[in-house]
Formats: C-alpha cells, sequence, structure tokens
C-alpha cells in the first residue's frame, strides 16, 4: 500500500474516491471468484448419480430444464450487483470531475516522448514559469492541470493524487489534483509511447504554501550568473554553443525549446524524467552518452571531451 505508485492507497480528494472504488470492486471480484470455485469444486464433487441398471443414461441429468434454477439464481444475484457496481463507479466519476473550489494554480503540462514540460502559468506574464518532470505544488488546494502533447498519446498519473487522464496529441484534456498532506509523490506516464514509455516519470512534490512560494520565487529568478569559477564560465561557453540550441537557461542566449527547459536544473533531484539521480556521475554520463542511459532517447551525443563535459556539468550544477 505504501509503494509509490499504489492506487490501493490515496492523498488526496481526487484520488480517495477511486481508491475506495478500487477495494470495493476488486473485493466484489474476488467473491465472485471465490463463488464461482466453490460452485465448481462443489459440482464436481458432487456428480451425477448413477444411471439405472439398463437405462439410456440420459434419465441421470433429470427432465428438461431442471437445471434452469442455478441460472436464475445467479441472475438474481449478478445482475443487481453488476448494477450496484455501474451507479458507484458513475457515482465517483461525478465525484472527481471537479475539485471542490476553484483552483488557483492552473499548470501546462506537456507531454513529450519521453519527458514532461510543466509550465506555471500566471496572470501576470513575467511570473510565468517552465520547469520539467518535478512539480510542485501548495498543499491542500486543487490545482488545475491542462494537457497537450506534440507527438503521441501519452497519460498523466500520479496514482496518489488522481486518476489517470490521457494526453491526445489536438486534443485539450483538464484534470486536477490535490495534496492533503506534504510529501512527493511519483507520477507515471500511464500510456505506452514508444521505447522509453517506462522511463517517462515525474515527480509532484507538494510544500506548505511558504515553502511553494519560496520554490517558485527561487524558478521565477534567472540562475546565478556563470561565476568568477573559470570551470563554470567555460562550461556556461560550452553550453551557449553546443546545447542551446535544445535547451533553455533562463537569462542567457539559450533558447532552445526541443529538449527540457534546464533554467534551474540543480534544483530537481532527478534526471532524464525520474531515470537516473541529478549529481555528478550520473549527469556526466547522461551528457556522455544519453542513450546508454535510456536507449531511444531524442538528446543526442554532443561531441565533447571528457574535460569539456566537466566544465558543462560544472555550469549545469551552478544553475540552482
Ligand atoms: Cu509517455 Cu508512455
Amino acid at each position: 500500500m505504501t509503494t509509490p505508485l499504489s492506487y490501493l492507497s490515496s492523498a488526496g480528494p481526487a484520488a480517495a474516491p477511486l481508491t475506495q472504488l478500487a477495494w470495493g470492486l476488486g473485493g466484489i471480484s474476488v467473491a465472485v471468484s471465490v463463488i464461482v470455485a466453490i460452485a465448481l469444486v462443489w459440482g464436481i464433487w458432487r456428480r451425477r448419480p448413477a444411471p439405472p441398471a439398463g437405462g439410456s443414461g440420459l434419465e441421470a441429468g433429470g427432465p428438461p430444464g431442471a437445471g434452469m434454477a442455478w441460472i436464475y439464481v445467479g441472475l438474481g444475484i449478478s445482475v443487481p450487483v453488476l448494477a450496484a457496481c455501474t451507479v458507484w463507479t458513475l457515482f465517483v466519476l461525478g465525484e472527481v470531475m471537479h475539485p471542490a473550489s476553484k483552483p488557483h494554480l492552473t499548470l501546462q503540462v506537456t507531454a513529450h516522448q519521453w519527458w514532461w514540460e510543466v509550465r506555471y502559468l500566471d496572470p501576470v506574464a513575467g511570473r510565468v514559469f517552465t520547469t520539467a518532470n518535478e512539480i510542485h505544488i501548495p498543499v491542500g488546494e486543487p490545482v488545475r492541470v491542462v494537457l497537450s502533447s506534440p507527438d503521441v498519446i501519452h497519460s498523466f498519473w500520479v496514482p496518489k493524487l488522481a486518476g489517470k487522464m490521457d494526453v491526445i496529441p489536438g486534443i485539450t484534456n483538464v484534470t486536477w489534483m490535490q495534496a492533503a498532506t506534504p510529501g512527493r509523490y511519483r507520477g507515471q506516464c500511464a500510456e505506452f509511447c514508444g521505447l522509453q514509455h517506462a522511463r517517462m516519470a515525474f515527480f509532484v512534490t507538494a510544500d506548505s504554501p511558504a515553502a511553494f512560494n519560496t520554490w517558485r520565487e527561487g524558478q521565477l529568478a534567472p540562475p546565478p550568473p556563470a561565476s568568477a569559477n573559470p570551470e563554470v564560465a567555460q562550461g556556461s561557453a560550452l553550453f551557449a554553443a553546443r546545447c542551446a540550441s535544445c535547451h533553455t537557461v533562463s537569462g542567457t542566449p539559450a533558447g532552445g525549446i526541443v529538449g527540457p527547459e534546464l533554467s534551474h536544473l540543480a534544483s530537481r533531484e532527478t534526471l532524464a524524467a525520474g531515470t537516473i539521480p541529478n549529481d555528478t556521475q550520473h549527469l556526466n554520463a547522461w551528457i556522455a552518452d544519453p542513450a546508454a542511459v535510456k536507449p531511444g532517447v531524442l538528446m543526442p551525443k554532443v561531441p565533447m571531451t571528457a574535460a569539456e563535459r566537466a566544465q558543462v556539468v560544472a555550469y549545469l550544477q551552478s544553475l540552482t
């Protein structure tokens, strides 16, 4: 129940009714399987009575229609149970359709092969920012999630916080999530979308309102300028020359939108959509050969010497 992707426990009002439904329908399914298994064993054990001596053998089954009572009993039990399950499911779907109060925060989430782009919308244009794969939300309030995909069908799923919602090219789907308790909740693409579907994870961190505001202001601020540290400065120049056509770092000329925004990469805990931890060794290995970490990944292997790569890593790690 405490495994990160288990939907048998939940941590918010968008997921709680689904958890109850999952337990309820699961319990009913188990009960039906057990009853059928018992009836089957009983039927085998009971056997037909031996046919009378000299009979044709057909008499043992009784007169035509003798077994129909069991069909009526079965229908009489299963039809009301199935009808109740349908009504319960529809009721739950209605319950999780909309949050109890209007969300103040809207996230525009774009699913890419194989990572998540997350844009924090704001009525003030200068307060919009973009991040990737790690979402922060304030605890205790609903968050609206607007979903789109430029490539194939994905599915946005944070089992502890909300049910699945498909992300379909050409269609904008809207869902919401809410965390009742602070914590870090794992999300996962739940629709097969190609080679790295399984490594299209993300995390939702539910912060106290104060911690959320601190995080948000940190993301809004441009990253610290390439410092006096010569390694970082050299890494910054290398990044601008070799990486900037795909990645954005705010406050710098790097403005590529093909890959994830990296303005505050060092504030994230994982790389490559939850695939590896964000530390020096893994970051270095990822840049050296992305396809070795994530076969099929669209990020190319950019030619660099080991010394140059170390400088780029130092620069990326300065983006706090
Ligand atoms: Cu994206 Cu599976």
